[in-house]
């Protein structure tokens, strides 16, 4: 174990909560355990090239090293002004304090990992850059992205085998408009949202984006972390219950699992 890696942990913000070696366990902004439990996360990727789109502090790419992956390749934006974030610019909260990549390359240090973290988003993902993979996560980036699909397109061009999508989705779209795919421009200003789809409208962009749909899931909510920050949202009237709900119950998601088909001649 790392010296002084509690103490290091602690002094740092963390977006995960990972358990790290000698009990250590960071105060992540989301605890996403119970998430892993509810996802078709395959139980082992020996032998598979692995790529963890989005990885943040690395809970998800982990985890595929955990799983046994021969290889696992993170990417993730470290300046923010390359985000494609609606206008004007939300303010970064507290996450300006530390530089993108700390927590990572903290877990990454502590629990010997050999994921490659790299700087790259996911609209360049191409085979040139990264080569194929047998397996590839997405988790809750969807809904930053002004054009989602076309990640998701981005990532067929380098997605071998299968791809599955955690994403935020809207519970009551997906009640109101069960089957039927839709997705709603989100109403709520100064925050990093785009699209938010209901159920049936994230397996529509899954499937426009040139995968077959293998499975989907239920909706579900993915679970605060003990670090869970008060989100600055200037939020108005359906918004601000909608963020009441958030903060005690967690944030609504669904999962897709896609294959890539091949192009049509
Ligand atoms: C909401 S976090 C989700 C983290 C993690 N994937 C999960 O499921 O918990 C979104 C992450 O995507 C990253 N990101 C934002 N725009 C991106 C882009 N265009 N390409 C790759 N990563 C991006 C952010 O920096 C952030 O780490």
């Amino acid at each position: 174990m790392p010296e002084g890696l509690a103490e290091r942990a602690a002094a740092l913000r963390w977006y995960h909560t990972i358990a790290l070696p000698g009990g250590v366990v960071t105060r992540g902004e989301y605890d996403l355990r119970d998430t892993l439990r509810r996802l078709p996360f395959p139980p082992s990727l020996r032998g598979k090239r692995c790529l963890d789109v989005g990885t943040h502090d690395g809970f998800w790419a982990f985890e595929m090293e955990r799983r046994g992956a021969d290889e696992v390749v993170a990417i993730d934006l470290d300046d923010p002004a390359r985000y494609d974030w609606p206008l004007p610019r939300p303010p970064l909260e507290g996450e300006a304090a530390q530089p993108r990549d700390a927590a990572f390359r903290l877990a990454h240090e502590a629990l010997g990992s050999r994921v490659q973290r790299r700087v790259l988003s996911v609209y360049d993902l191409s085979r040139e850059e990264v080569g194929g993979f047998d397996f590839v996560f997405i988790g809750t980036l969807l809904l930053h992205l002004r054009d989602p699909i076309g990640a998701l397109a981005a990532i067929r061009r380098v997605c071998d085998g299968e791809l599955l999508v955690n994403d935020v989705i809207s519970l009551s779209m997906t009640l109101r408009r069960r089957g039927a795919p839709a997705a709603a421009l989100s109403t709520i200003d100064d925050a990093p949202f785009w699209w938010v789809p209901n159920a049936a409208g994230l397996e529509r962009s899954v499937r426009a984006a040139g995968f077959e749909v293998l499975a989907r899931g239920r909706p579900y909510f993915a679970r605060n972390g003990a670090g869970a920050v008060k989100l600055g949202w200037r939020a108005r009237g359906a918004a601000s219950l909608r963020r009441m709900l958030v903060l005690k119950l967690g944030v609504p998601h669904a999962w897709v699992v896609g294959r890539p088909l091949p192009d049509r001649a």
